[in-house]
């Protein structure tokens, strides 16, 4: 796919008439994502690129927890984290950005790869960022106001620092936690319940051929006599533990190995995703959600992808009857869906299943709205519930600085059958918000759901949230 995305100038002129660019569209490559989009939910967010997953499950939801590529950008380019949340696996609410290289005063650059975890309804999210002595090291932020943060910095200074990277942080069933982190060498602690401090010292485990692999052929490599990489993923499953990991380089796949306790010993289990995917990295994240097993992970599969522009992606796995993690193969299509969307109740226009030309940023109403819409852009949202009575209105919170235009609601792609178009007015400025109403028809059954929009030249207006009404 040839689609080199081409510059696109966004005037935000809420922020006091601040003018942002960038460089992320999409169009150039909507012929070609159009002929797949009828099954394709990877990667999972389109408006930017996201890279190193930490998924987490919180009541009913799964919250991902991501790093930021720069548009652009030659090498590894990462100002701030990212979240998204879904309740179905498909469908993602875009969060926008709950911390960032500004939260840590002694951090100056490279937002890596981190994970959050849940404890005493605080969560602390440690990450992997360059410290102003020019060593990497490990900060942890910190929320009491539930996953979406904000966060602020724990500690004021790095939990710990000895130029390696990519936390991963697991509370055993007896409450003792731990961290580990390294690349090339993999490192633990075990914190103290306050979660930002920790007892016995900085432990180095021991990297065995048994316990990760030989690197051998191409790969091999003095300083890294074992396949483990870097990005450590640490959970318990059924009695085992398991540590995933990037291995080799480069490019990276990702491998797996199993102990009978949080510190090992560890035995390799061998290969848990090939390399593919046109990004040099990648990083695994393992959770369990409604009764399935998920890895989410990294490629370069967007227009204008690689292993700088990366992008998340996630599929479902059966483990083996013994525990074992099978192959996993890159997929456009992703996991399936889990249930359905309800679209009686209000959804946020940054739920997205997929999306062609928009971008998001913080509304003036609170969460995030969608921007950057321009004529024959869309977004689809997967696996919409209208029920047998069917939907009779629809509503879009909307606004425009100039004369708006339409959405048109559409079944199963951006041609399919026509529910009903709704207009939508200018309202004087980009964060002044309405509601346009209209009315709908054939809008009964199960369906992938598309708003395709339709006006002028340029910026035609924002959206915040939509819902229909029986
Ligand atoms: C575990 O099961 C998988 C297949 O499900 C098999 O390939 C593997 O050899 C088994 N491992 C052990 C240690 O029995
Ligand atoms: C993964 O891809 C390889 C190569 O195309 C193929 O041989 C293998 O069957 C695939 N595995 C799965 C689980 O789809
Ligand atoms: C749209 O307007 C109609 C008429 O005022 C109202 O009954 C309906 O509830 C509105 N639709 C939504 C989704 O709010």
């Amino acid at each position: 796919m040839d689609a080199a995305p081409h510059p696109k100038v966004v005037f935000n002129l809420n922020a006091g008439t601040i003018m942002r660019i960038s460089t992320l569209i999409l169009t150039s490559a909507l012929a070609s994502l159009q002929a797949h989009v009828a099954t394709a939910d990877n990667p999972i967010v389109q408006t930017l690129y996201t890279a190193d997953p930490a998924p987490i499950v919180h009541n009913g939801r799964v919250y991902l927890y991501t790093g930021h590529d720069e548009n652009g950008a030659t090498t590894f380019v990462m100002k701030d984290w990212r979240l998204f949340s879904s309740a179905d696996m498909v469908n993602w609410q875009d969060h926008g950005s709950p911390m960032s290289l500004a939260t840590f005063r002694w951090a100056t650059a490279q937002a890596w790869a981190g994970q959050p975890v849940l404890r005493n309804g605080q969560w602390y999210w440690y990450v992997p960022v360059r410290h102003t002595s020019g060593s990497m090291a490990i900060g942890v932020g910190v929320s009491d106001s539930g996953p979406t943060g904000p966060f602020r910095d724990a500690l004021g200074k790095p939990l710990v620092m000895n130029n390696e990277i990519d936390p991963s942080v697991f509370i055993d069933d007896d409450g003792q936690a731990y961290l580990y982190w390294g690349n090339p060498n993999l490192w633990y602690v075990k914190l103290n319940a306050d979660m930002v401090s920790y007892s016995g010292g900085v432990n180095k485990v021991a990297l065995t051929a048994a316990g990760f692999g030989a690197r051998s052929g191409n790969n091999a490599n003095a300083q890294r006599p074992t396949t483990y990489e870097e990005g450590p993923w640490l959970y318990k499953r059924a009695g085992k533990y398991y540590m995933v990991f990037a291995a080799n380089c480069c490019s990276e796949h990702l491998g797996w190995s199993t102990g009978p306790s949080a510190t090992g010993p560890w035995t390799y289990g061998g290969v848990m995703m090939p390399t593919q995917g046109s990004s040099f990295t990648n990083h695994p994240g393992i959770i369990d959600f409604q009764g399935s097993s998920y890895l989410f992970y990294h490629n370069g599969a967007l227009p204008g992808g690689g292993g700088y522009q990366r992008s998340v992606c996630v599929e479902r796995f059966t483990y083996g009857a013994n525990g074992s993690i099978p192959v996993i193969n890159m997929s456009k299509e992703g996991a399936p869906q889990v249930g359905t969307l309800d679209p009686y109740m209000r959804q946020e226009a940054e739920t997205i299943a997929w999306s062609s030309g928009v971008q998001t940023e913080i509304c003036s109403e609170g969460g995030m709205d969608v921007l950057s819409i321009n004529n024959n852009d869309y977004i689809k949202v997967k696996g919409v519930a209208f029920g047998s009575a069917g939907a009779k209105s629809f509503t879009a919170r909307v606004s425009s600085a100039t004369s708006g235009g339409k959405i048109e609601l559409r079944l199963g792609s951006t041609s399919g059958t026509l529910l009903g178009t709704c207009s939508v007015p200018g309202t004087g400025g980009w964060q002044r918000w309405s509601s346009a109403n209209c009315t709908v028809s054939g809008a009964t059954g199960t369906h992938d759901l598309f708003f395709r929009f339709t006006g002028g030249s340029g910026e035609l207006f924002r959206f915040n949230w939509w819902q229909f009404a029986q």
